[in-house]
C-alpha cells in the first residue's frame, strides 16, 4: 500500500521532470553534468550522427584523462537515421534522449546497480514488480566469463522489495522465444548477441580498437499488451512485441577490441545509457511513448491542424511528430537540409513529415505551427534551443517551401501524365520522378475529375516490384559478384576508380554521381553526372588529388554494414537505396587522419594500400574526357 500511495504522487513526474531529477541524482553522488554533444558528432568520421550517448565520450572510455573528472552525466541527444523506417510504432524515434552516468575507472557494479534501481523505483516511482533484467552469459571462445556478479546484486535489490527474482538462463534471442518465462523468474542471461555492448553488436562485431562489455539491461513490463505469438511461441524479455520495453542499459566496459580478440581495460568503466522518452512511458504505464510530455504536445497541434483525432490518424501523427522534432534538433545543431550527409538525412525527414501530413489532409504550409511547439518544449532545459529558435523556424519553414515547389512540378506534370485517365505507369513515374506520394495521384484524380483506370494500383505495384528486382540484381551482379576481374591489375584501377570519384566530387562538386564504370588490365573508364566538359585545370587538379592520395599510400579496407546503416553513414553508393540488406563498404583513409578519403559502396576487390597503384614509378593519368550521354561525361584514365 505504502508503494501505491507513493507511486500515486510519483506518477505526475513527466519527462523533464524525469531528466531534471535524474541528473540531480548523479550529482547529488559526486557527478559533473556535462552539457549534451551536438548532433553531428566533431570528431568521428565513423558515423554521421551522435547515436549513443557514450560516442563523445569513447577518447575518455578508453583511458585519456576527462577534464571534469571520473564521474559524469549528461542527458545526451541522439539521432538514429536507420531507425527512420520503423518509426509510426507505439516505440520507435529517430531522435531521442539518452540518460547517461560514467564511471571512467571509478566505481563499478556495486554502486551502478543500486544507484539505478534506487532512481528508478525511488525517485521516478516505478513498480519493482514492473521491472526485468538481463545479465551477459559468457562467451567461451573468448574466455569472458558469466556476469553472475550483476545478477546477485540485482536479486538483491529485488529482494529488498520483497519481489521475487529467480535468475534464468535465455541464450539467444530465438531461445528465448523457445523458452519463455516460467514462474517468479525475473533476471535472465543472454548471450552476446543481447548482451554483449559495443557500437556495433555482438563480440565479433565490435569495431577494432573500440571500448566494449558484458551488459546489463532493465525491461519495463506493459502487462496489458499481449504477446503475438507470431514473433515465437513464447514472450521473454526481449519479445518484439512491446510487452516488455528496454528502459535503461548498464555496460560495464571493462574490454578494448583487439585484432585477435579483446584486451582488458587497465581501468573498467561504466557506461549507462537510459532512454528518457521510454522511462517517461513507464512512469505513465503507457506503452505509447508519443504520450508522453515530450511529444504529446506535437500531436495535440496536428490533432488541431487537421481536425482529425490520433486515435484513427495514429501512425502519420507518429511519423510527423518524431521527424519534426529530429529536424528541429538537426536545426539547432546548424544542419541544413541539402543533397548530401547529415543535411541529406535532416531533408528526408523533413519531406517524409511533409508527406505524412498530406494522409491528415494538410496540404498548406504548416512547420511555422508545429516548430516552435517544438522549441517550446525543450528550451528551458537546453538554452541553444531558445537561443536558435528564431533560426530554426526559418531553416525549416524554406525548406518546406522548397518542397512544396517540388510537389508542384509534380502536379503539372500529373495534369500532362493524366489527360484521358490516370494509369498505374503516370503514377509510377510521378512518385519515381517527382516525389509525389501515391495517395495524392489519387486524390488529384478525384479534384480533377480524371478517370482511374482500373488496373492502376495494381499496375503501380508491379512497376514498383520489376523496379525493385532490377536494383537487386543490379547490385548484386554489380557488388556481390564483381565488376571486375582478380589481377591485381584489375584491383589497381578498381582502387584508382575510387579515388578518382572523390577527387571529382571535390572538384567538381557532389552533383557528380557515377552513372558507369569499365574497368581492363590496360585502363579504367568512368561515367559521371556533370554538365560540361572539364577544363585543363580540373583535370590537372584531378589527377594531382589522385596522386596525393596515392603517394600517401592510404590504407585499404572494408567492413560489411546494414544498407541503411552505409548509407546513413554517408557511403557513395551508385543504386541510392535500392541495395540488398547488406553492403560491403570500402574505405581509403590515411595514417593519422579523422576522417577517410574515400567511403564508397562496393564488392571489390581492391589493393591493400594506395601505394601500390605507384609500383614501377606508375603516375595516375587522365588520357581522355568526353561525352557519354546528355549530362554525362566519361573519362578513361591510366596507371603510367
Ligand atoms: N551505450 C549504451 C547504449 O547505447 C549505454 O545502450
Amino acid at each position: 500500500m505504502k508503494h501505491a500511495i507513493k507511486s500515486a504522487t510519483i506518477l505526475c513526474m513527466n519527462a523533464q521532470e524525469i531528466r531534471r531529477a535524474y541528473l540531480k541524482f548523479y550529482a547529488d553522488r559526486g557527478h559533473k553534468i556535462i552539457k549534451r554533444a551536438p548532433l553531428v558528432p566533431n570528431n568521428d568520421p565513423t558515423t554521421l550522427f551522435t547515436g549513443a550517448g557514450m560516442q563523445p565520450l569513447i577518447p575518455y572510455l578508453l583511458g585519456e584523462k576527462h577534464p571534469e573528472g571520473t564521474r559524469l552525466s549528461d542527458s545526451q541527444t541522439c539521432l538514429r537515421a536507420q531507425d527512420i523506417e520503423e518509426v509510426g510504432d507505439n516505440r520507435h524515434t529517430t531522435f531521442f534522449e539518452m540518460l547517461g552516468n560514467w564511471s571512467l575507472g571509478d566505481y563499478f557494479k556495486s554502486e551502478q546497480i543500486p544507484w539505478l534501481f534506487e532512481f528508478l523505483t525511488e525517485t521516478v516511482g516505478l513498480d519493482p514488480s514492473k521491472l526485468y533484467v538481463t545479465c551477459y552469459i559468457g562467451n567461451q571462445k573468448f574466455a569472458i566469463a558469466k556476469d553472475e556478479e550483476s545478477a546477485n546484486i540485482w536479486q538483491q535489490l529485488f529482494a529488498s522489495k520483497q519481489v521475487k527474482a529467480e535468475m534464468a538462463d535465455m541464450g539467444s534471442e530465438a531461445d528465448g522465444y523457445n523458452r519463455g518465462i516460467k514462474a517468479n523468474e525475473r533476471i535472465f542471461f543472454y548471450d552476446g548477441s543481447k548482451n554483449w555492448w559495443s557500437r556495433n553488436g555482438a563480440e565479433e562485431s565490435t569495431p577494432i580498437g573500440d571500448p566494449c562489455g558484458p551488459d546489463s539491461e532493465v525491461f519495463y513490463e506493459f502487462s496489458n499488451i499481449e504477446h503475438d505469438p507470431k514473433l515465437g511461441k513464447y514472450c521473454h524479455p526481449n519479445c518484439d512485441c512491446g510487452r516488455f520495453i528496454e528502459i535503461a542499459n548498464s555496460v560495464f566496459m571493462a574490454f578494448r577490441r583487439t585484432e585477435n580478440g579483446f584486451e582488458a581495460l587497465i581501468k573498467p568503466n561504466v557506461d549507462f545509457g537510459g532512454g528518457l522518452e521510454r522511462i517517461a512511458a513507464a512512469a505513465i504505464n503507457d506503452p505509447d511513448a508519443f504520450k508522453i510530455s515530450l511529444l504529446w504536445p506535437i500531436i495535440a497541434k496536428l490533432e488541431q491542424i487537421s481536425s482529425k483525432k490520433y486515435d484513427s490518424n495514429t501512425q502519420s501523427m507518429r511519423v510527423i511528430a518524431d521527424h519534426l522534432r529530429a529536424a528541429t534538433f538537426l536545426a539547432v545543431d546548424g544542419v541544413r537540409p541539402s543533397n548530401k550527409e547529415q543535411g541529406y538525412v535532416m531533408r528526408r525527414l523533413i519531406r517524409r513529415a511533409i508527406r505524412f501530413a498530406f494522409d491528415l489532409g494538410i496540404e498548406q504550409n504548416f512547420l511555422s505551427q508545429v516548430v516552435p511547439i517544438i522549441s517550446d518544449l525543450y528550451h528551458e532545459d537546453f538554452p541553444e534551443v531558445a537561443a536558435a529558435r528564431d533560426e530554426v523556424v526559418e531553416v525549416l519553414i524554406k525548406e518546406e517551401k522548397v518542397f512544396r515547389q517540388t510537389l508542384r512540378k509534380g502536379l503539372n506534370e500529373f495534369i500532362r501524365l493524366s489527360k484521358d485517365k490516370l494509369t498505374g505507369a503516370a503514377i509510377f513515374k510521378l512518385y519515381d520522378t517527382y516525389g509525389f506520394p501515391v495517395e495524392l495521384s489519387f486524390e488529384e484524380a478525384a479534384t480533377h475529375n480524371v478517370a482511374v483506370d482500373d488496373q492502376a494500383l495494381t499496375d503501380f505495384n508491379k512497376l514498383m516490384d520489376e523496379q525493385r528486382a532490377r536494383s537487386q540484381t543490379a547490385s548484386k551482379g554489380v557488388f556481390k559478384g564483381g565488376l571486375t576481374g582478380n589481377s591485381l591489375q584489375h584491383k589497381k584501377y578498381h582502387t584508382a576508380t575510387h579515388l578518382m570519384y572523390q577527387a571529382l566530387r571535390n572538384v567538381l562538386g557532389d552533383h557528380v554521381v557515377q552513372k558507369g564504370a569499365n574497368i581492363t588490365e590496360e585502363r579504367l573508364r568512368f561515367d559521371f553526372a556533370h554538365p560540361q566538359k572539364l577544363t585543363a585545370a580540373e583535370i590537372k587538379q584531378v589527377e594531382d588529388i589522385v596522386n596525393q592520395q596515392i603517394d600517401q599510400d592510404l590504407k585499404v579496407s572494408f567492413e560489411e554494414y546494414p544498407t541503411k546503416q552505409a548509407l546513413a553513414m554517408g557511403a557513395l553508393g551508385q543504386f541510392g537505396d535500392r541495395y540488398g540488406d547488406t553492403v560491403k563498404v570500402y574505405k581509403m583513409i590515411a595514417d593519422q587522419a579523422d576522417k577517410p578519403f574515400s567511403f564508397e559502396i562496393c564488392g571489390g576487390p581492391h589493393v591493400d594500400h594506395t601505394a601500390q597503384l605507384a609500383e614501377g614509378n606508375k603516375r595516375f593519368k587522365i588520357i581522355k574526357e568526353e561525352a557519354s550521354s546528355a549530362g554525362v561525361r566519361r573519362i578513361k584514365a591510366v596507371l603510367a
